[in-house]
């Protein structure tokens, strides 16, 4: 039994051992029968404390694949409405027979103060503005794919809202230990204080000069609600888009074999011009369905089936 909290204290073995396992696990999605028995008879408790599409589905399939039964919560319909705790929610789980739980919430650190409470394997599906470690690691598998393996040297950009962003985190650490240069292109408002002390990533305020010669760029979310008070800080979602949204005519000027990320869920025409998402270059697709390979591989490694 393992926890997942995120990929700030993970070596690049212990990365890459993720991405090579998530392999294995997209032979078995590949299948006729794409489902092993290899998690029978344990319980995957999904607690999503915020909204989720993609995470909370690919941690579902993920689950359901290797033949684990899921407990499912969402917000909106539990006692959770009536005043209960979250730890009281988790502990509930644990007495129905939980072996794993998986949790999305605003707190950052709420996945250490479960495991710690619960005594179980916990993975962070997100929390807070502090990670999004099978994010990155799906983002990772899918340009580990068509960079062919080669992670050393590459310059990955991501273009957005990077202050509130757990993914960009997420990928801040790993890039760390792979050697991945990354890019950071956004405006001012989009960078937390001390952030250029915090992360060493370059800071490029202008989206042509961030966008030269670059291996992958990934748009991020503008995350209005994660944001809270204290805006306005865009003019304009047209003004954002007219300096930081990826169009036909960016995607072109990139290096030929440069691709085209965004973790989901993408606003139109804020970030990504509409007709891209599923253009040649976009990856999106692929990173949806790496996000299942990848929690297969999470979840094998988190119930303690797989030697470490
Ligand atoms: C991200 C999240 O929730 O952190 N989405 C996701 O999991 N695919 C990014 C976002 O909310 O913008």
């Amino acid at each position: 039994m393992a926890s997942l909290f995120g990929l700030r204290s993970m070596s690049e073995s212990a990365l890459r051992d993720f991405l090579k396992q998530a392999d294995s696990m997209l032979e078995v999605l590949g299948r006729p029968v794409a489902k092993v028995p290899a998690l029978r008879g344990k319980r995957v408790a999904l607690l999503f404390f915020e909204p989720s599409t993609r995470t909370r589905m690919s941690f579902e399939l993920a689950a359901k694949s290797l033949g684990a039964d899921v407990i499912n919560f969402s917000t909106g319909n539990s006692s959770l409405s009536k005043g209960e705790s979250l730890l009281d929610t988790a502990m509930t789980v644990k007495a129905l027979g939980a072996d794993c739980v998986v949790v999305r919430d605003t707190h950052a650190r709420m996945p250490e103060f479960l495991a710690k409470h619960l005594e179980l394997a916990v993975v962070n599906a997100g929390d807070g503005a502090n990670e999004h470690p099978t994010q990155a690691l799906l983002d990772l598998a899918v340009l580990n794919k068509v960079w062919n393996g080669e992670f050393k040297g590459k310059t990955l950009a991501i273009v957005g809202d990077i202050g509130r962003s757990r993914v960009a985190r997420s990928h801040f650490w790993a890039a760390e230990k792979l050697g991945i240069n990354i890019r950071v292109i956004a405006p001012d408002v989009f960078l937390e204080p001390g952030f250029q002390e915090a992360f060493s990533v370059s800071i490029f305020s202008s989206l042509e000069d961030g966008l030269k010669d670059v291996d992958a760029v990934m748009a991020l979310r503008v995350q209005t609600e994660r944001r809270g008070e204290g805006g306005p800080y865009l003019a304009s979602a047209f003004d954002y888009f007219s300096r930081y949204g990826i169009t036909k005519q960016r995607l072109e000027s990139l290096a030929p074999n440069a691709f085209l990320l965004h973790p989901g869920p993408v606003n139109r025409a804020v970030e990504l011009a509409p007709d891209l998402l599923y253009a040649d270059k976009s990856l999106i697709q692929d990173q949806v369905q790496m996000g299942v390979a990848v929690r297969m591989a999470v979840l094998y490694w988190a119930l303690g089936c797989r030697d470490e």
